[in-house]
């Protein structure tokens, strides 16, 4: 079993004659933004953000992919911001539903390979132990929903699709759990944080380092592997022990922690959404460590 760190390519495609094409959304995100910094060890990587591919835009998406030609196309973009969907339904479903299933045509028309990426708010979080990819779907809110209509576009059009649910997504840069923790925690000296939802936070880079690792086993292997996968790490935890892993031995913030009741969102949150992980790591022989693993590493990392 190949570990999240360091990464190690058995069959790098950095030896081949041809090196595929490969087209990047959302290269500005939390995801994206490492996946572009990864993926051109296997192939010529054009890696494009909003400003340079609105998917929004069908056309824009089809003449982007009919110019490039991608044999590979990792959708790294979504619209994330989960309270804001509420108000702004159609804008998620266009982005998380119409424009997935628009990549997915388009891969199925050039015979390429389509990895996609979904959220653990497909489910409603009554389950008492984790989700497999078999268990039925309830999303909560409009993003979760959003994002479950994209997995559904993705997989009505027959094209060889990876769709890699995970959670709890932070980084060093970005909008994310992490750096909301850090600005508070400097302007104030105590956080009331939900202690009732449970989950797994996953690290972007190490997401993007199992991503490249399952490209690295080469375009036959990934389209013979088409289908739904749980990509997370190891363990689970709450928003509040999460806080209290940030912050570590500091002296302040002090950490309060409260109940969902408490802290009202315009979106409801799952209460539980720890994914099983071992379809993913059974069939790609990549696991990614245990949450706490992740967030030293990032936590230590120099950008
Ligand atoms: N964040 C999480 O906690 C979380 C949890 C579970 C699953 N996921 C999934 O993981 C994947 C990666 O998420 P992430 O955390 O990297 O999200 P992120 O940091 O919000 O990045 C998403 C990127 O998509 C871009 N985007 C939004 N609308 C777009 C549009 N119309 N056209 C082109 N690009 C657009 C954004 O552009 P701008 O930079 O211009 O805004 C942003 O760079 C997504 O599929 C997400 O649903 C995320």
């Amino acid at each position: 079993m190949r570990r999240g760190s360091p990464w190690r390519s058995r069959t790098s495609l950095r030896d081949d004659v041809t090196r595929p094409t490969i087209l990047v959304t959302g290269a500005n995100g939390q995801l994206g933004y490492e996946i572009a910094r990864l993926l051109p060890a296997h192939g010529e990587v054009t890696a494009l953000d909003r400003s340079r591919l609105d998917l929004a835009d069908v056309d824009a998406i089809r003449a982007t992919v009919e110019a490039i030609r991608p044999q590979l196309i990792v959708n790294a973009a979504a619209y994330t911001a989960v309270d804001q969907a509420e108000g702004e339904q159609q804008v998620a479903e266009a982005i998380n539903a119409r424009a997935a299933g628009v990549l997915a045509e388009e891969a199925k028309r050039r015979d390429a390979v389509l990895i996609h990426f979904s959220t653990d708010y497909v489910f409603d979080g009554g389950a008492s132990k984790p989700y497999d990819e078999q268990a039925p779907t309830r999303p909560l809110n409009a993003y979760g929903r959003s994002k479950l209509h994209g997995e559904q576009a993705i997989l009505a059009t027959g094209a060889a699709a990876i769709t890699l649910r995970t959670s709890w997504v932070y980084a060093q840069r970005g909008h994310n759990f992490l750096l909301t923790m850090r600005r508070l925690g400097a302007q104030r000296d105590q956080l009331r944080i939900v202690a009732d939802q449970f989950g797994v936070p996953n690290w972007s880079r190490q997401l993007a380092e199992a991503t490249t690792a399952i490209v690295a086993d080469g375009l036959p292997a990934l389209a013979a592997r088409a289908g739904l996968y749980h990509l997370s790490g190891h363990g689970q935890t709450s928003w509040f022990e999460f806080a209290q892993a940030i912050f570590g031995d500091a002296a302040r913030p002090s950490l309060v922690p409260i109940t969902s009741a408490e802290y009202p969102t315009p979106a409801v949150r799952p209460a539980f959404t720890v994914l099983a992980t071992a379809k993913f790591e059974q069939t790609f022989g990549f696991a990614l460590p245990h949450w706490r693993d992740m967030l030293q590493r990032c936590l230590a990392a120099p950008d």
